[in-house]
């Protein structure tokens, strides 16, 4: 399959792959919180064709949110809410094209989740919200529900034009080993 990706570099979504790869012998399912038009999503979906494991899928479909302060960079002006607007349809639609089993695609902001939304488990978890409150957000859902073993990675970590995302995941870190690869934080 091809990998192309305009939000997560070849090797990046490579990566993403691999370690997910890994996390098919770790109990739970595979989320990702930020799918966007659903890219890293079909990757991920392509993993389990042959598993047991559920892909979850999350976004307001209504693009990103409001930035806070602490996501401002003279490098991210590009980043405006209401960017990288996609319809739950158009997403459901293309794992359809795809052949691949339809993911359960959750509508709705981060923060207005709770932990009956997200699978019992979670063997590996991508992040990709982008902003400070949105990875906070996400790590706060996901957080309890990490197996032994998991793998969560946050895209953008080392990203300077998107700071909120650093900041978000130094303060949630605690005693987790975290590695850097490109923009993304490895995190178990
Ligand atoms: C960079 S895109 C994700 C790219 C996707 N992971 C991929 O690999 O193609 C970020 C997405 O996160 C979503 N998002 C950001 N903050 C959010 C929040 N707080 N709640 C819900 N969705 C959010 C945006 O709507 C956008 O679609």
């Amino acid at each position: 399959m091809s990998f192309k990706n305009d939000q997560v570099s070849l090797k990046e979504t490579e990566y993403i792959i691999n370690t997910a790869s890994e996390c098919l012998e770790v109990s739970g399912d595979f989320v990702e919180l930020g799918c966007y038009k659903g890219d890293t999503s079909l990757a991920l979906a392509e993993i389990l064709k042959t598993s047991d494991k559920k892909l979850w899928i999350y976004d307001s479909f209504e693009g990103l949110p409001e930035k806070s302060s602490l996501d401002n960079s003279p490098l991210g002006e590009e980043f405006k809410k209401g960017e990288l607007l996609v319809t739950k349809r158009e997403v459901k639609e293309r794992f359809l094209r795809a052949g691949l089993r339809v993911p359960v695609i959750k509508k709705g902001w981060f923060a207005d989740f709770s932990s009956e939304d997200l699978p019992e488990k979670i063997a590996f978890c991508f992040l990709d919200g982008d902003f400070y409150k949105s990875i906070r957000d996400g790590l706060k859902l996901a957080e309890n529900k990490l197996s032994e073993g998991a793998i969560l990675i946050v895209h953008d970590y080392n990203n300077p034009a998107l700071p909120g995302v650093k900041k978000a995941v130094d303060e949630w870190i605690g005693t987790r080993k975290l590695q850097v690869l490109e923009t993304c934080a490895i995190i178990s």
